[in-house]
């Protein structure tokens, strides 16, 4: 086994996606299990350097995790010819400059979604990647989740007959900052920083509709600010300026028809349901319920047969009537997955396709859907390309 070393720039990584998920869950992760086999006599480990505006978070980040390599300097790193890779989980508004960069240093591009603020800029990232003829791969964690791979296990062994409906409900209570402390960063509930549930959000949506049950063809949304003021990591008032909620329904063009979804997202919503995250699919031979971790199913067969009826109590536990889907398999970290993945594919020439464009549909997605929401219109979803 040959050990190769890999350099890797890691941008925001002070941060709450940066350093839980794609530093420790992920990057150290990796280095925990030994490295990654590539299968060809070659273990790649990876090396990060990491990048940041404040010297003493970097310096305490560092220290507490054994790394030798931070630089507040990221025109410096990018410059550097040992660094292969640069990855962003920088706050959403400073990502598409910074991937502008890395792209023209040559550097391959790891990101978290959204990749730009707009689709113009996320098109053009994807395009000057595609130029300079770097790697590329943007963040879709929820794919990777136990519970929506077992959903597509589902998809894919054809237990639901004709997809009909798809219905998610994202979201949990995000305190206002005040009586109890907020648990997202303020920039969240700020349009002019890059914050918004649309734009956070429909990103992730646009991917799992898109990859489990057809592309997105429509979108019709009503964003909303549930909770107009709140309060910032100083205890300061601020006006919340983004969306918290929106509620979306979109049209899928699936392999056996049309689909139609629904999510709700919300970080007003107080939560009454097994997982943060749910989506229900109804099919015409079962349905399936799959949160973040567990999946249960109703075959058609054993599907009660309910007669509305007021004046008598339920005659069924309707919720005791469903299967829980055995695991048959073990889920890593999601994201230590894709990373692994992309790492693949860059190292050992994998197929990866959740690329920049991948992400530019994300973009469009949250563009169009505050769009229908600021126009009160449907709007369809135009096929995007290079
Ligand atoms: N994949 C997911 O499930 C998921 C979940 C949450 C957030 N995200 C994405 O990850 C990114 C980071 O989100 P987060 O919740 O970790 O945010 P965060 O506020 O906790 O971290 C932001 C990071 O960016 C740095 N930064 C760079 N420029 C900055 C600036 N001008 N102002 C403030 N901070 C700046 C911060 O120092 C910090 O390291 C966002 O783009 C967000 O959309 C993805």
């Amino acid at each position: 086994m040959t050990r190769k070393t890999v350099r890797i720039a890691m941008n925001g990584v002070t941060g709450r996606m940066g350093h839980r998920q794609h530093l420790v869950r992920s990057i150290l992760a990796i280095r925990a299990q030994g490295g990654l086999d590539l299968g060809d006599g070659d273990v790649l480990w990876p090396e990060p350097v990491l990048v940041g505006r404040r010297e003493h978070a970097l310096r305490a980040l560092a220290e507490q995790h054994g790394l030798e390599h931070f630089s507040t300097d990221v025109d410096a790193v990018l410059a550097d010819r040992t660094v292969e890779l640069y990855f962003d989980a920088q706050v959403t508004s400073a990502r598409e400059e910074a991937l502008k960069k890395a792209i023209a240093a040559g550097k391959h591009i790891y990101t978290e979604k959204p990749t730009a603020t707009g689709l113009a800029g996320a098109l053009e990232l994807a395009r000057l990647a595609h130029e300079k003829g770097v790697r590329h791969g943007v963040v879709q964690d929820k794919l990777f989740l136990p519970g929506l791979r077992k959903l597509k296990r589902l998809v894919d062994g054809g237990f639901f007959g004709r997809i009909l409906s798809v219905r998610g409900e994202f979201g949990y209570w995000v305190f206002e900052g005040d009586w109890q402390s907020a648990q997202r960063p303020s920039w969240n509930y700020r349009a002019e920083d890059g914050g918004g549930i649309v734009v956070d959000m429909f990103p992730h949506w646009e991917y799992v509709m898109h990859e489990l049950f057809g592309r997105v063809t429509s979108v019709q949304a009503v964003a909303t600010t549930h909770i107009p003021q709140r309060f910032d990591e100083n205890g300061k008032p601020y006006d919340a300026t983004a969306d918290d909620a929106a509620y979306g329904i979109f049209e899928l063009d699936g392999p056996q028809g049309p689909v139609i979804a629904q999510i709700n997202s919300s970080w007003a919503v107080r939560v009454n349901r097994d997982e943060l995250v749910e989506f229900q699919v109804d099919g015409t031979e079962g349905s399936a319920v799959a949160g973040l971790r567990n999946c249960r199913v109703q075959h058609r067969a054993t599907t009660p047969k309910p007669v509305w009826n007021p004046d008598l109590p339920a005659a069924y536990a309707f919720r005791d009537q469903w299967q829980e889907l055995p695991d048959n398999e073990e889920f890593d970290n999601g994201f230590k997955a894709q990373w692994e993945l992309f790492l693949r594919h860059v190292y050992a020439d994998a197929p990866y396709h959740w690329d920049l464009l991948a992400g530019a549909r994300g973009v469009q997605l949250a563009e169009l859907g505050l769009k229908s929401s600021a126009e009160g219109v449907r709007l369809d979803v135009p096929e995007i390309q290079l």
